[in-house]
């Protein structure tokens, strides 16, 4: 399975890049606005810094919503570099938009996807990814980890080879489950990631190991 960071934070992707286990980045227009990048040419330049740090894809988000001003919006993204990957919402242009890419051969990542019928019509539009957001389902009583069920079942039974981006990850446990359902890839915030390494029997263990080594080399 594939870790990419959710972030525009500079100094989050170095650390999770340094860390080793880091497959890719994904940003949306909230995360750029986080870090205060604004202005379109601050904000390519800053696609092109992430890109700089990953050697894996990071997904770009289009402001546009209709068909013909997604494709240029699109395009001009693509062309900073070849590991951007067009991120297009869900919509009926957004659709288009991903047909039209991936006849071009530029990568997308069909975002805001909630239902396992929008992400087979993101498949059936030869979308690289798919991005279900699961905390997001979580946060109005629905099961997040189900739908990841669904698309897995769907894509299965047919062979699309559109990866699932399970996105709005919220903690270690979405991850791990993530895994075991067979999620393609996860995107979540550093936090969640390191949460992974947490566990107070491997910290109690080295601190034993540590101090029984002391003990024996001060005899
Ligand atoms: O990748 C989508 C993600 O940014 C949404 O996450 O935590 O805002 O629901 P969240």
């Amino acid at each position: 399975m594939k870790f990419f960071i959710d972030t525009a934070n500079l100094a989050q992707i170095k650390e999770a890049h340094e860390l080793g286990v880091l497959d890719g980045v994904t940003t949306n227009p909230s995360l750029m606005a986080k870090e205060g990048i604004t202005g379109q040419e601050n904000i390519l330049n800053h696609y092109k810094a992430i890109c700089e740090i990953t050697d894996g894809d990071v997904s770009a988000e289009v402001i546009a919503t209709t068909f013909n001003e997604m494709v240029a919006e699109g395009e001009a993204l693509a062309a900073l570099h070849p590991q951007i990957v067009v991120k297009l919402p869900m919509i009926k242009d957004g659709v288009k938009a991903a047909k039209y890419f991936s006849e071009k051969g530029i990568k997308t990542n069909v975002t805001l996807v909630f239902s396992a019928g929008q992400a087979l019509l993101a498949a059936k539009a030869g979308a690289t990814y798919v991005s279900p957001f699961i905390g997001r389902l979580d946060d109005v009583s629905t099961d997040g980890l189900r739908l990841i069920e669904e698309i897995r079942e769907i894509y299965d039974n047919y062979g699309y080879e559109t990866e699932i981006l399970a996105a709005s990850v919220r903690h270690a446990m979405h991850i791990v489950n993530c895994a075991k359902i067979g999620a393609d890839v996860i995107t979540g915030p550093l936090s969640a990631i390191e949460a992974l390494l947490k566990h107070p029997l491997t910290d109690n263990g080295l601190a034993q190991f540590l101090a029984d080594h002391a003990n024996a080399a001060s005899k």
